[in-house]
């Protein structure tokens, strides 16, 4: 089993660098793939806004330009510069893009690395839309 505290603390570490002039709130994400590997991500903003990526969605990318499509798990790390906040939900667009390419049972980490909790895909997105319906 993954390690949950040790990618707690490195989605932590990957606030630093957040591109974040705009909100100023620091996310950072590991995702791990079934190959073991691991993509890291953090939140980059854009003046025009709607630009900006989570850093959820910046670990998919990473991970699914990299050939990479199965996954075990996220672990999410998020607050304002300087804090951690004790819980940052990823967002309705990264539960989609989750739900696109991962499993009822995909694990999501969320908290801080001292104090977090594990939910399932299934619990933080129920009556999915995906290809099934297509
Ligand atoms: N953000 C993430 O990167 N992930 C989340 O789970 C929630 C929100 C980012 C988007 C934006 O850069 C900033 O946090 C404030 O919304």
């Amino acid at each position: 089993m993954a390690d949950y505290k040790r990618l707690m603390s490195l989605a932590n570490d990957m606030r630093a660098f957040s591109h974040v002039p705009y909100s100023n709130f620091r996310v950072g994400a590991v995702l791990v793939g079934k190959s073991g590997k691991e993509y890291t991500g953090c939140n980059i903003e854009n003046a025009a806004f709607s630009p900006t990526i989570c850093a959820e969605r910046t670990a998919f990318a990473k991970a699914v330009s990299e050939g990479e499509k199965e996954f075990e798990c996220i672990a999410i790390v998020g607050g304002r510069s300087g804090e951690t906040s004790p819980l940052c939900a990823p967002c309705g667009v990264c539960r989609q893009v989750m739900a696109e390419f991962c499993d009822d049972d995909f694990k999501v980490i969320l908290g801080t690395p001292d104090d977090f909790k594990v939910y399932t895909l299934k619990e933080i997105l129920p009556l999915t839309f995906t290809s099934k319906e297509l």
